[in-house]
């Protein structure tokens, strides 16, 4: 071969937000993905809400695509936090937009089901309207607003209930208090789907791996129309523990901020458009399972 024949770069892929639960599992594919050249940056390396921080570092690197994981999603903090979490959730996720959209950069955005009020008895599509009941729902719900606005070539992923093996989440919670606790009480009136998190990075490399780019909103999670407890009386069945779980309302449990009733998202449209596999929510949750290092 010529030594001085030109290398075609890899398409770089900045990944924000990296030491959250998507951003982790992001990086557990690097290695399958030799195509990209990834970028993976902590809250440290690159606070999205400062703005000439991140107006700097793409000047500097010109990233092909951003996989935007960092967010505010401490949901009942939020209503106590309202303007730090629209700080993260909504002004930065603009700025991004706008950088991207100036540098042809791809943008995909992560956004939730708690943009939707829960009144709704069959699963969202992506067209049904919005309408926000909590501050963390309500930031995310303009952080998507703005990037259309800014960037109407990105592409907004609305996920629900994620887990994985890192970070904080219910079932690393139900694990817990499994070994804690000698009964459980779960919220049994909140109807939703859970999203590995494993699985959805599988998905957005799929989709920007794919040989067309469609804009637009697209909802994603595993199969399933579950409640909490059924969720909490899955995970103690695949530890074998024989904790009691008892089924309870919302009105039993208050928290600061108020969650969806329903929320199954239809995932329709990314499979149609990208042919993204749906996962069996029972079965991503034994593989989630299989790599948590402490059991119940
Ligand atoms: N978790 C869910 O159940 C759920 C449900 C629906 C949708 N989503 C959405 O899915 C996406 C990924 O969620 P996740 O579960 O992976 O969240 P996560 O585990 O909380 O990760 C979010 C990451 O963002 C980082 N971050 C926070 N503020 C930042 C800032 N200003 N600049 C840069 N990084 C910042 C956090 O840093 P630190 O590690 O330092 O805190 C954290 O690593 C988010 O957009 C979220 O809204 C999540």
């Amino acid at each position: 071969m010529n030594a001085s024949a030109a290398v075609t770069p890899k398409p770089k892929v900045l990944v924000t937000g990296a030491n959250g639960q998507l951003g982790k599992e992001l990086r557990q594919l690097e290695k399958a993905w030799p195509q990209f050249d990834f970028l993976f940056l902590s809250r440290e390396d690159l606070p999205i809400h400062h703005f000439e921080l991140v107006r700097q570092f793409f000047a500097a690197e010109h990233p092909d695509y951003l996989i935007n994981c960092a967010a505010y999603t401490a949901v009942d903090k939020a209503e106590s936090e309202k303007e730090l979490a629209y700080q993260i959730n909504a002004e930065a996720v603009g700025v991004l937009a706008a950088i991207c959209k100036q540098q042809h950069c791809r943008f995909i955005h992560i956004s939730t089901d708690y943009v939707f009020d829960g009144s709704g008895q069959r699963p969202y599509t992506e067209e049904d309207p919005c309408s926000p009941q909590s501050i963390y729902g309500a930031s995310k719900y303009q952080g998507e607003q703005l990037a259309l606005k800014y960037d109407p070539g990105c592409i907004i992923i609305r996920t629900s209930w994620v887990y994985s093996s890192f970070g904080k989440n219910f079932v690393k919670t139900i694990l817990r208090l499994l070994k804690e606790k000698p009964a459980l009480s779960v919220v049994n009136d909140q109807q939703g789907s859970p999203t590995y998190a494993a699985d959805l990075a599988e998905a957005i490399l799929l989709i920007i791996s794919s040989t067309s780019w469609k804009p637009g909103i697209y909802n994603y999670s595993n199969t399933g129309n579950i409640t909490w407890y059924t969720f909490a009386l899955a995970i103690a069945a695949l530890q074998q523990s024989s904790v009691p779980i008892q089924g309870i309302s919302t009105d039993q449990y208050p928290t600061a901020a108020r969650r969806p009733a329903y929320s199954v998202l239809d995932t329709t449209k990314i499979t149609e458009t990208f042919g993204v596999p749906i996962r069996d929510w029972k079965e991503s949750l034994a593989r989630c399972l299989s790599f948590c290092t402490f059991s119940a």
